[in-house]
């Protein structure tokens, strides 16, 4: 599998806090790192990308981030800590990203402010000042946000005295951007669990690091395992950071196998209904949220799937209702009655994962469909025709359709 999206850009905007270069490894090559990587340099880092091999230079720097990329990619606020941290100041665009929802900044930002930085919004671009540094503080999140909690870590690495971070998000992305940040000198400890403890130092240096694998991308080949009534392995991955997955798989009457850093799925003969409610990691991931409808639509009898996490996450349903897909929706649950034969249609891909919903649902249909809107499926999936055309499915990416 490949490195994962969400660690590959939280590490790249923790390079920031450092001087020198940084080596990383497993980069995956999706979009997104590409957007991130133009966001560092336009910032003044400079980064060549070659393989799966990102260096990182890191000498001067200015707070000011390009608006176009930031409004491209929600995850480019993640400069926003350490920018504040290493220059005092910062000014980011209102971001974008998938569209999934609501996706305020509030935590992070009353997280500076807990820490003495001002925010001010200056039309459509928040500035944030802490002209002389910023202090620890004691913050509590509202909500486990994933991105405030690595935000907030971030600024604090080089904040003076300490900060406790409580209710902080669990992510096994939060514990590589705590490793990262250890192995540039930081003080910071407790990742994995709700406290994080960081200790602010004066400055930080560089490291070489290997991105770990992508969880969210192993469990979508999974899925398309399961709903194709296939059998299949992911290698080189953590098993134990998609626990919950292996669980519901388990339960849909697929048979696992767990080896090292390889998993092996095979589909049953009869596909079991199930039900699930996303929640903050360990529980289970709203990234694979869509993907398991896809799924739910080859079970026999009625899934029930709950989101919490997000709002508006569900918009991809209109789509597979196009294949034939037999979805209800009340709310923030929807369920799934199958199974159904889904047939080929013309689809559109909203966001990256329903994007990858989609595409899971098509190999179960009977004809050919076609899925718009791939640049979605692209900011986060590297080679996925390649890596599925491997599996046996006939995918292909037409000229015409962008990304
Ligand atoms: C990250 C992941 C995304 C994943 C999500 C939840 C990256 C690049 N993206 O997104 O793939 O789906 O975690 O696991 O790592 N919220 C607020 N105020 C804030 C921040 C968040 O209300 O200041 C809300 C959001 O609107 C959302 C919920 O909290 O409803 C979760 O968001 P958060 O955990 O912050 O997700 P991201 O870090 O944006």
């Amino acid at each position: 599998m490949s490195g994962a999206k969400n660690s590959a850009l939280k590490l790249m905007a923790a390079a920031l806090l450092g001087q020198g270069v940084f080596h990383l490894d497993n980069v995956p090559r999706i979009t997104d790192v590409r957007t991130m990587a133009e966001v560092l340099q336009c910032l003044g880092a400079k980064v060549t990308f070659q393989g799966h091999q990102m260096a990182i230079e890191v000498s001067s720097l200015q707070g000011r981030t390009p608006e176009q990329l930031v409004k491209s990619m929600r995850a480019s606020v993640q400069v926003m800590g350490p920018l504040l941290a290493r220059l005092g100041w910062v000014e980011v665009a209102l971001p974008g990203g998938c569209a999934i929802g609501r996706r305020p900044l509030d935590i992070h930002l009353s997280g500076f402010q807990q820490m003495g930085a001002s925010v001010v919004l200056n039309g459509d671009r928040l500035v944030a000042r802490a002209p002389g540094g910023l202090r620890g503080a004691d913050i509590t999140l509202r909500y486990p946000s994933v991105g405030a909690t690595e935000n907030i870590m971030m600024a604090a690495a080089l904040a003076r005295g300490e900060t406790v971070i409580r209710n902080a998000a669990r992510e096994p992305e939060i514990v590589e951007v705590q490793a990262f940040l250890q192995a540039m000198g930081a003080r910071v400890f407790g990742a994995g669990t709700p406290v994080i403890t960081v200790q602010g130092v004066p400055e930080l240096g560089c490291t070489d690091f290997s991105v770990m694998p992508d969880r969210i991308e192993a469990g979508t080949y999974l899925l398309a395992f399961l709903i194709t009534g296939g059998e299949g392995t992911v290698c080189r991955v953590r098993p134990g950071h998609f626990s919950s997955l292996l669980s519901v798989i388990q339960a849909m009457g697929g048979e696992v196998a767990v080896e090292g850093s390889k998993v092996s799925v095979a589909a049953p003969k009869r596909l079991h209904p199930f039900a699930l409610v996303t929640r903050p990691y360990p529980g289970f991931p709203t990234d694979l949220q869509p993907q398991m409808v896809a799924a739910a639509t080859q079970a026999h009898g009625r899934s029930e799937l709950r989101e919490t996490v997000f709002d508006q996450r569900f918009g991809y349903v209109r789509e597979l209702r196009k294949l034939g897909a037999v979805v209800r929706q009340t709310g923030q649950t929807v369920r799934v009655y199958g199974p159904v034969q889904l047939r080929g249609a013309q689809l559109e891909a909203g966001d990256l994962r329903a994007g990858a919903a989609l595409v899971l649902a098509a190999l179960a249909a009977e004809g050919r469909t076609l899925i718009s809107g791939a640049q979605h499926i692209d900011r986060g999936y590297e080679c996925l025709e390649e890596k599925l055309g491997g599996l046996g499915a006939r995918i292909t990416r037409l000229a015409t359709m962008g990304g």
